[in-house]
């Protein structure tokens, strides 16, 4: 184990300092979110915010390191950020050619990605296969493209599906078994964050009934790299059901910004049009279809994430969390002390993720390094004596 990290800003054993912010180097957001500005954060314990109006809620989403710097600040050693399920070991980058970087995107290049994703995920033809920017994108574009009187989420799952079917306007539920099949629906399988799996025979049928009366279901696999058991994909194309599949979390690279939907042949050219041309970058549509290829490094990344995995799981259930759920790439605790571990956690460097409906839940995603294992060892270590020292005084 690593010795306790000395310095003003970090936890020190039995005691819970945390890391004074430094509002010099409060970070900024890309892509125009603005300046996140630690002096304008509103008040929080263990994330969750709490503003004026006395409304709850968490501003710091998965991989927002930005926001997590403005308010913990920026740890000597780095975050370590385990508030995703993206694999910390990603696809080794292969070189990429000169004419994927200069020109526009060709044909052929879409084409070779179209076959090699539907090979990867055993779709029955390529032209199954629509590529997209992410499956962000694809999700946004769900509402146009697919169109619904009423939709039912199954929940609780990523917020992202509920929050784009409500901006288009349309009746939206959560519901915690499949509904009858008078409503379109969408799950996640494996669910993030519990892992909940739904038998992908028991979704073919309840799509049956639903198709004959005109109504989708939209099967979001972001996490069935490491559950191919679970995918529906072997069995499409299925009418009014869209399956969609992204390429960063297994392969680690989600800064490439690539994902698949996978639909009858109509509907995929349908998002396709939704997307408009060169929607996919020319060097995403090289490296996913180098890396989607690869079916060895696949095979040997589901064993490697599954032995990771069973450590991270020993290493927090013997810190006395209980673990209630999860997948290969992130594992879902429940632990009354929540936000106060959360709190110590990002004052030691390492952001994980909360949730608004259960704020006993944490989820972890897989540490990478050695290094990082021992950080996480250690400050889980350091909030058990803490933990226990404040019980002996109190108790
Ligand atoms: C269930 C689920 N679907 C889709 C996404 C979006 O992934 P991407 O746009 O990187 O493919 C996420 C991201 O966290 C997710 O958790």
């Amino acid at each position: 184990m690593l010795p306790v990290q000395s310095g003003n800003n970090v936890a020190r054993a039995g005691t819970f300092v945390h890391r004074r912010r430094r509002f010099s180097d409060v970070a900024h957001r890309p892509g125009g979110g603005g300046r996140v500005n630690a002096g304008t954060l509103p008040p929080h314990i263990g994330g969750m915010m709490i503003q004026a109006d006395g409304k709850t809620g968490f501003d710091i989403h998965g991989g927002d390191l930005d926001r997590a710097a403005a308010r913990y600040g920026h740890p000597a050693d780095g975050w370590i950020d385990l508030s995703t399920g993206i694999n910390p070991e990603s696809y080794p980058l292969p070189e990429v050619s000169s004419d994927s970087w200069t020109r526009l995107p060709q044909a052929s290049a879409l084409t070779a990605l179209q076959d090699a994703a539907a090979d990867a995920y055993g779709a029955r033809g390529a032209d199954l296969i629509a590529c997209a920017p992410g499956t962000q994108a694809l999700i946004q574009l769900l509402p146009r493209v697919l169109g619904a009187e009423r939709v039912a989420v199954l929940g609780p799952t990523y917020t992202e599906h509920a929050a784009a079917w409500r901006a288009a306007g349309i009746p939206t539920d959560e519901a915690a078994d499949l509904p009858p099949p008078d409503r379109s629906l969408v799950l996640v399988n494996p669910n993030n964050p519990d892992g909940r799996a739904v038998d992908p025979e028991r979704l073919a049928a309840w799509a049956e009934t639903a198709a004959s009366a005109g109504h989708w279901l939209i099967v979001d696999e972001a996490f069935a790299d490491v559950r191919p058991d679970l995918s529906l994909v072997p069995a499409m194309p299925l009418a009014n059901v869209v399956i969609l599949r992204s390429f960063g979390k297994f392969h680690g690279l989600a800064g490439l910004r690539l994902g698949f939907a996978v639909a009858a042949p109509g509907t995929a050219r349908r998002f396709e049009a939704g997307l408009g041309p060169w929607a996919v970058s020319g060097p995403a549509l090289e490296i996913g279809a180098r890396a989607l290829a690869d079916h060895a490094w696949a095979e040997r990344e589901r064993t490697r994430l599954a032995e990771r995995m069973a450590r991270l799981r020993e290493l927090l259930s013997g810190a006395g969390a209980e673990v209630v759920g999860g997948t290969d790439l992130f594992v879902l605790v429940d632990y009354g002390a929540a936000a106060a571990l959360y709190d110590q956690l990002a004052g030691a460097g390492i952001l994980i993720r909360r949730f608004a409906g259960n704020p006993r839940w944490l989820r972890f995603g897989l540490p990478g390094p050695e290094d990082a294992w021992n950080r996480l060892a250690t400050s889980l270590a350091v909030f058990a004596a803490g933990a226990s020292g404040l019980a002996r005084r109190h108790g």
